[in-house]
């Protein structure tokens, strides 16, 4: 039996990641460390519901006394690390908890995977990080495995350290590693702050859809679960130690992914107006102009092809939002709507 962490399992990705493991694994022992921020939510993992070979623990992981605590009575063989502040937009409010987080979080958790994996026959550190490590392209071009990095917001930064701190286990005490860096992912349960699900959201509610600056930045996206499949393959099958890109070579640009879900609303619900809700909003400060990556060779050698087509995802998405309305009402707190007015309401209202 293999024993598995995966941290920030509540959260959008790694609640695919977790409810992938737990189907197709029944005889390993699937754990879900979360500390359920405001962006973790047990609901995204509801379906896991009485599954034998799945457990919660509600856990920070910078907190080092409850990990060691929690390794003590279950410790991991394989830790996939998902835990993680990870909104641009909140990272540019509010950077320490990104710090916080995503460099000291990732540190805890890897001083004890050093001091407690002495035998490291059989064990994985899988880091899940980002795109945005390698900054902004311009029109042309793509990131590879070899491009330097250079990240530029605080979100991007914390990443990038914790990409950094994970090569040097690796290199420093032979922590046996995986990082992968993925675009932007799209898909069921992802919170109401990213570009997509929020453009759902106001579409479904007739609200005004903020599109900064004027929509010409471009997203190299993916859908989640071509993602979690990507993770799946490297883990189990290539050679630790390295990093790998995933991509679905799916670059749009903000205001093509947008207008393409007013189209794809309209065609649903038999409306006809909803681009006219779309408002380009003041930019975000800082705002990268272009991902793109060229998915590692070792991955498209493994067999790893993405299998959903965006209009297909998108498609996907905006039905799965519009039969789950009771699960964005409950993860929109108070707390939510305190941030979409600080974030949007000057933008919206001098638009
Ligand atoms: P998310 O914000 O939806 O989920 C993050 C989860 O981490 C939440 O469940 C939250 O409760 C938990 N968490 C936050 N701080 C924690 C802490 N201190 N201790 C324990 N749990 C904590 O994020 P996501 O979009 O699912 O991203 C997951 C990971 O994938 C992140 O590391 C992110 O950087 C990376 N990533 C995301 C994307 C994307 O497009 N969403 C793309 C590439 C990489
Ligand atoms: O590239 C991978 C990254 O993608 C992940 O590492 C991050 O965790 C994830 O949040 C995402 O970052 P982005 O900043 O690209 O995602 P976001 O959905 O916030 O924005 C996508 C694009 O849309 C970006 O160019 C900003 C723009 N945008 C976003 C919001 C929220 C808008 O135009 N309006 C908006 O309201």
């Amino acid at each position: 039996m293999r024993r598995v962490w995966v941290t920030g399992g509540a959260g959008f990705i790694g609640s695919h990641l977790v409810r992938w493991l737990v189907r197709h694994y029944p005889h390993w022992a699937i754990h879900t460390l979360d500390a359920l921020t405001y962006a973790g939510h047990l609901a995204n993992l509801e379906d896991l519901q009485g599954a034998p070979n799945h457990h919660f623990h509600q856990v920070n992981i910078a907190d080092r006394a409850a990990l060691e605590a929690l390794w003590e009575s279950v410790p991991p063989d394989w830790i996939f690390h998902l835990a993680a502040e990870s909104h641009v937009d909140r990272s540019i409010l509010s950077p320490l908890d990104f710090v916080h987080t995503n460099i000291v979080g990732t540190a805890v958790l890897l001083e004890l995977a050093r001091h407690r994996w002495t035998d490291k026959t059989d064990k994985l550190f899988y880091h899940v990080s980002t795109d945005e490590v390698y900054g902004s392209l311009g029109e042309e071009g793509y990131f590879t495995e070899e491009t330097p990095y250079a990240p530029r917001s605080p979100y991007a930064a914390s990443k990038a350290a914790a990409d950094h701190l994970v090569r040097a286990y690796g290199h420093t005490y032979g922590l046996p590693y995986i990082i992968s860096n993925c675009g932007n992912n799209y898909g069921p349960y992802q919170f109401p702050e990213k570009l997509i699900p929020l453009t759902i959201m106001n579409l479904i509610e007739r609200q005004p859809i903020p599109v900064y600056g004027k929509g010409e930045n471009m997203r190299d996206w993916i859908y989640v679960e071509d993602h979690v499949r990507a993770i799946i393959r490297l883990a189990e099958q290539a050679p630790r130690g390295r990093t790998y890109l995933i991509s679905a070579q799916n670059v749009r640009r903000n205001r093509e992914v947008v207008e393409l879900l007013c189209d794809l609303y309209d065609a649903l619900r038999g409306t006809k107006d909803s681009r006219r809700l779309i408002r380009f909003v003041q930019d975000r400060p800082g705002h990268d102009y272009r991902y793109a990556l060229q998915p590692s060779s070792t991955l498209l050698d493994l067999g790893w092809q993405p299998e959903v087509d965006f209009h297909e995802g998108l498609r996907q998405t905006l039905e799965w939002y519009q039969t789950h309305q009771s699960w964005l009402n409950a993860v929109r707190t108070s707390a939510y709507h305190t941030y979409y007015q600080k974030q949007y309401a000057h933008r919206l209202s001098s638009s």
